[in-house]
């Protein structure tokens, strides 16, 4: 059979059924036929300017990166670096075991005080990755007679976390206050348990961010724990990079707030904070920080010197976000999917277009972004996501701009 048209659910749908080998065969010749622009080799840091392998030509080639979310260039920051290099002189590469055992070093430690300070809470766990951070905290806080009431757009590892729990899960409409308010007066009289209200900071595939002013009333009034992702908030907004709670002065009601190093950190981990008993309990309870190995050495030193960069180069910060301002006068003749309030842009699709074919427009044009097509989003609502950074340059995206407008136009000609 030769697939037609595919993408990841059809393809997924169309296979059910099939030996492995003939599964896997459809699988390649799929995304022989998609073209598409994912996992492209880049040969450098993550920088304004990558040197990519071109999957199309095999050649390499200088693009402007769009896609990162290393937010302040932290991702080659001299002090950083240097950070990470003492740390590993001090503590080595690794630790082999899981915190609870042999993986709980100086480091690790000092690190957790710091992130709970940054954020204003008592204490902090840290996670290998963010993705295992929200899949422990929910599966491991929601038991069943609790509720969690979530914004329909929570990250992936949040939606499977709550496959994990047995607390019952309802979704409300992308920042519908007035459906969370509902919601939440009904189902705090029918939970026996806890009842949890959860959504994301700035919201990683709009750029929007969540009106937590109104939803931390909400959560007061039916005496829910409230739960924030702040994973694209965190370095970006409030004042010091604090956060998106910061940013809108109502840190104090926030109960549980997690966050990954995966963003400004531009490495990997995730940490949570919150009450030092809400975090002791996590440690015991939250299985992918019990059964997993700590993060190393280099990327607990990673993050403490990233703070310490976010503490002493404030115009770091001032300098994303002026160029998020830029960025969204010179792109607003184009479309937003959302308004951009963090650093992250997102494009509405043209009446028409092909999302891939955009897609590969850009990438000859030597504008590394990212599309965001079908399945991840409905098909109505793919778009292109923009995340900026504090290098960037004006000519960069003078460069961004002149590139969209040609591909809006390309895109109605240009057969694929
Ligand atoms: C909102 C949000 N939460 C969680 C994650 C997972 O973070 P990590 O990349 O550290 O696994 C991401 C990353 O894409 C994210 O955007």
């Amino acid at each position: 059979m030769k697939p037609r048209n595919p993408n990841l659910q059809t393809m997924h749908l169309e296979t059910r059924g099939m030996k492995l080998p003939d599964r896997l065969e459809y699988f390649r010749l799929s995304m022989e036929e998609m073209r598409h622009t994912y996992k492209r080799t880049v040969l450098t840091a993550a920088d304004r300017e990558v040197i990519v392998e071109d999957p199309f030509t095999g050649l390499h080639r200088y693009m402007l990166m769009f896609a990162s979310n290393n937010y302040l260039g932290l991702a080659n920051h001299p002090h950083v670096t240097k950070r990470v290099k003492d740390a590993m002189n001090e503590f080595g590469n690794g630790i082999g075991g899981p915190p609870l055992l042999n993986g709980y070093i100086r480091l690790i430690e000092e690190l957790e005080e710091r992130l709970a300070a940054f954020k204003g809470h008592e204490a902090a766990i840290i996670f290998s990755s963010g993705f295992m951070a929200n899949l422990g905290l929910i599966s491991a806080l929601a038991e069943a007679g609790d509720t969690v009431l979530y914004d329909e757009l929570s990250h992936a590892s949040f939606h499977d976390g709550l496959k994990l729990s047995k607390a019952r899960a309802i979704p409300f409409a992308h920042n519908d206050i007035k459906q969370l308010e509902e919601l939440a007066e009904r189902q705090s009289l029918e939970t026996e348990g806890t009842m949890y209200v959860c959504m994301e900071g700035v919201y990683s595939m709009n750029g929007d961010i969540a009106p937590l002013n109104e939803i931390t009333e909400i959560c007061k009034a039916t005496e829910a724990v409230l739960m924030i992702d702040d994973a694209h908030g965190t370095g970006v907004l409030g004042e010091g990079g604090r956060g998106t709670a910061f940013h809108l002065n109502c840190e104090k009601a926030i109960d549980i707030n997690m966050g990954t190093f995966s963003k400004v950190f531009a490495t990997c981990g995730g940490f949570v904070t919150a009450s030092i008993a809400l975090i002791e309990y996590l440690r015991y309870y939250a299985r992918p920080y019990m059964f997993s190995a700590s993060v190393p050495p280099p990327v607990a030193a990673t993050v403490l010197g990233g703070l310490e960069v976010m503490e002493n180069e404030p115009w770091l910060r001032t300098q994303l976000l002026a160029n998020v301002e830029y960025a969204a006068k010179k792109l607003k003749p184009f479309g937003f999917y959302s308004m951009p309030q963090a650093g992250i842009i997102t494009l509405a699709l043209p009446p028409n277009m092909d999302i891939r074919k955009g897609a590969y427009l850009f990438h000859e044009k030597g504008i590394f972004l990212n599309p965001v097509e079908y399945p991840a989003v409905p098909a109505n609502r793919q778009r292109f996501r923009i995340s900026m950074m504090a290098t960037h340059t004006k000519e960069d995206i003078d460069r961004l701009a002149t590139a969209v407008e040609e591909v809006w136009n390309d895109s109605q000609a240009y057969s694929f």
